[in-house]
């Protein structure tokens, strides 16, 4: 098992990493909460997978323990799902020593996250993230949301956890296609920081796409220390933590105007990133070698690497309307060689248009 520490003053917390992690999640739990009661937050196919023996070696240690099932797929992720959790809190007369453990994907996680840090005003709450894409990004650095109907991750807080517990045995059941959806951000951490990393995703594909236990540990240990340096550092988004976007500027646009149907999230970042890369050898920032990397790359983990038939005028009207828009500027992450950006807080459309027509 790896022990990671995220170093945030008194929000500090480890990230714990390995195989049969929940086989002694009590044990793991119990060392950084002493909780009066406990409500595990979950979809119900997780719950029967993964939930129902938590539950109840919770309630032998002595634990009181509760679930609360939510229904999956993004629409949980909203104000009205957030209510009914409240109530159910309430009717159980949860307080402050009461923990939440939020157990799932990023779905589950925002929306425990965000229901811990608003519930009396702030309760304890833990990530066993079950998802590739969970845990190597959503259930660490204490972004937490419900979506708005005007847009995605509104309304939220940023809310560490007591600690993130990564069973990597749980990637077992996880669909493939989100499986492959997840290497897309670990993808990304080689970009923007770790060129080892990404030299290693290269030479590794097919064991990695094969699930080979050593490599899917290397890289989400690696992912996850990458965050933990950025969040370190920038932890409330002031401006370094933006290099996480990479990709998504497109990504984000290319989502929101398919309608958040037709792809899931990491596959909208691997065209982004794709893009994006195409983007900064357009703007003179790399050499054609760099989108050319990071597009066989993707290409041969078994993601998207081609546009949508979007119009690229629309797709650029959607990047303005993007929650990381600021000043009517389209801010975005270039890459000038792999393992290196530069944040870019205006891009030319003429540039854009250029490399989505590409
Ligand atoms: P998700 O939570 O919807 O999970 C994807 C699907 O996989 C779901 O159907 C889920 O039930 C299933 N699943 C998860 N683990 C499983 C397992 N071990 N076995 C079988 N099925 C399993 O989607 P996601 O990709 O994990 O997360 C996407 C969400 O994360 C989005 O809402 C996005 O906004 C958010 N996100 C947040 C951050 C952050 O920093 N907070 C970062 C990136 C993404
Ligand atoms: N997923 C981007 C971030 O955590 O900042």
């Amino acid at each position: 098992m790896k022990r990671l520490k995220i170093d945030l003053a008194d929000r500090s917390y480890e990230i714990l990493i390995g195989q049969h992690l929940l086989q002694k999640t009590v044990t793991w739990v119990s060392e950084v909460v002493t909780p009066s009661r406990i409500v595990l937050i979950t979809h119900p196919s997780i719950h029967r997978l993964y939930g129902q023996r938590l539950v109840s070696d919770f309630n032998a240690a002595g634990f009181p323990t509760d679930v609360i099932e939510v229904p999956e797929g993004e629409t949980s992720k909203s104000l009205r799902e957030a209510e009914k959790i409240y109530d159910r809190l309430l009717e159980w007369n949860c307080d402050r020593q009461s923990l939440l453990i939020a157990l799932g994907g990023g779905v589950i996680g925002d929306l425990t996250g965000f229901i811990a840090a608003t519930y009396v005003r702030g309760i304890p709450f833990i990530q066993i993230p079950t998802s590739l894409l969970a845990q190597v990004d959503s259930s660490v650095g204490g972004k937490t949301a419900v979506n708005h109907p005007r847009g995605k991750n509104m309304i939220g807080a940023f809310y560490q956890p007591k600690r993130v517990l990564i069973d990597l045995d749980t990637l077992k059941t996880l669909p493939e296609r989100e499986f492959k959806a997840g290497l897309a951000e670990v993808i990304k951490y080689g970009v923007i920081e770790d060129a080892g990393l990404f030299r290693y995703l290269e030479t590794n594909a097919e064991k990695i796409l094969s699930h080979d236990t050593a490599a899917l540990e290397h890289i989400i240990s690696t992912s996850c220390a990458i965050k933990a340096k950025v969040v370190e550092k920038d932890e409330r988004e002031s401006h370094y933590r933006m290099v996480l976007n990479f990709g998504h500027t497109i990504g984000h646009a290319v989502e929101a105007l398919t309608g958040y149907s037709s792809l899931v999230h990491g596959e909208a970042v691997a065209i982004g990133m794709v893009y994006a890369a195409r983007l900064s050898q357009v703007a003179g920032k790399c050499s054609a070698e760099v989108p050319r990397r990071i597009t066989s790359l993707i290409e041969k983990m078994g993601l998207p690497t081609q546009l949508p038939a979007l119009k690229p005028e629309d797709m650029i009207e959607s990047m303005y309307h993007d929650k990381k828009t600021s000043n009517k500027k389209i801010r975005f992450i270039l890459v000038k060689d792999i393992g290196s950006i530069e944040i870019v807080d205006q891009v030319a459309e003429p540039l854009i248009l250029e490399a989505l027509q590409n």
